[in-house]
């Protein structure tokens, strides 16, 4: 499976913060912003991916995260010029999608919990349609929202409802078969001007291929776009980290947990670290 990290647009709702400055390379206590959705993305299997940001964040992208060889990975990258919509990824990502199916995860989403990697695993091998990861908010209006009927099925997905029917938001994860680059030629632009997700989305759910996993109260679900969101992450990674000794979304820690790269790899990696980050990384293998 292949993964699409989207970490472009125009992060207005932190202006003026994001004038100058992608929001996805802003720090999270102690890691850039993108460490979150890619190592989620880890978790899952992905090891290949595409980056996709603004002609002017992309070269700092570049710059942070290189060719991935040395965390065991593949990256690759692509510019969006203009904000057109999540679902623009799998325009743009075409090509580097292939045959294959393709996950994709917003650069400003933060997902943390035990047995998240467990949950998200057995998507990536079933590799059948759709699904998406429901979440209860208490602001619905703000999120794309999902109607469930009494068996849990989906009935319908409603983006920023003015009259929400339900608190369950749709998170920013989403796993799809090959079928949806096929689907995002389809859909047209929302009033908003966009290629929303929630078309892709709506087009599963017409199918019957649509599947809604509604993540563990034990989850933590943080959209980092937003000021108090951006606050309140940097703030949770910070109690957690502090709290348990453990690293969260730690690419480096991520890739050896998971094989990509051996302990040689993480000394030398942790030696480029001249800091408390380095130190973390040279304990995990001594
Ligand atoms: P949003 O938070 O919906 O949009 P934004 O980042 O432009 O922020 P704002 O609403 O404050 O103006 O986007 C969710 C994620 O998707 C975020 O990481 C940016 C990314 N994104 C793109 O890369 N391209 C796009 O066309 C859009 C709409 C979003």
């Amino acid at each position: 499976m292949k993964g699409i990290i989207l970490a472009g647009g125009r992060g207005t709702r932190l202006y003026p913060i994001t004038r100058g400055i992608s929001k996805q390379l802003f720090p999270v206590y102690d890691k850039p912003m993108i460490y979150h959705p890619i190592t989620t993305l880890m978790f899952a299997g992905v090891t290949e991916f595409l980056v996709i940001s603004t002609p002017q964040a992309l070269p700092m992208f570049k710059e942070l995260l290189g060719n991935g060889q040395n965390w065991g990975l593949d990256f690759q990258y692509a510019e969006q010029s203009e904000p057109r919509g999540l679902a623009d990824a799998f325009l743009i990502g075409e090509s580097f999608i292939g045959n294959d199916p393709c996950a994709l995860a917003l650069g400003d989403n933060i997902f943390h919990g035990t047995g998240l990697g467990e949950q998200l695993q057995p998507i990536n091998a079933a590799n059948q349609g759709a699904t998406i990861f429901g979440y209860t908010v208490a602001d619905p209006s703000s999120f794309g929202i999902v109607e469930q009927g009494p068996d849990g099925k989906i009935l319908s997905i409603e983006e920023k409802p003015k009259a929400p029917k339900s608190n369950l938001a749709v998170t920013g994860l989403y796993f799809y078969n090959n079928d949806v680059v096929s689907i995002a030629k389809t859909i047209k632009p929302s009033k908003r001007g966009e290629l929303e997700i929630t078309s892709i989305n709506n087009a599963y759910l017409e199918n019957g291929a649509l599947d809604l996993k509604v993540l563990p109260r034990g989850t933590a679900w943080l959209d980092a776009g937003t000021f108090d969101g951006l606050l309140q992450a940097a703030e949770y990674v910070h109690a957690v980290e502090k709290r348990t000794g453990s690293k969260i979304a730690c690419p480096e820690e991520v890739a050896f947990h998971l094989g990509l790269i051996d302990s040689e790899q993480v000394l030398k990696l942790a030696a480029d670290h001249k800091n408390e980050y380095g130190d973390y990384l040279e304990r995990l293998v001594r």
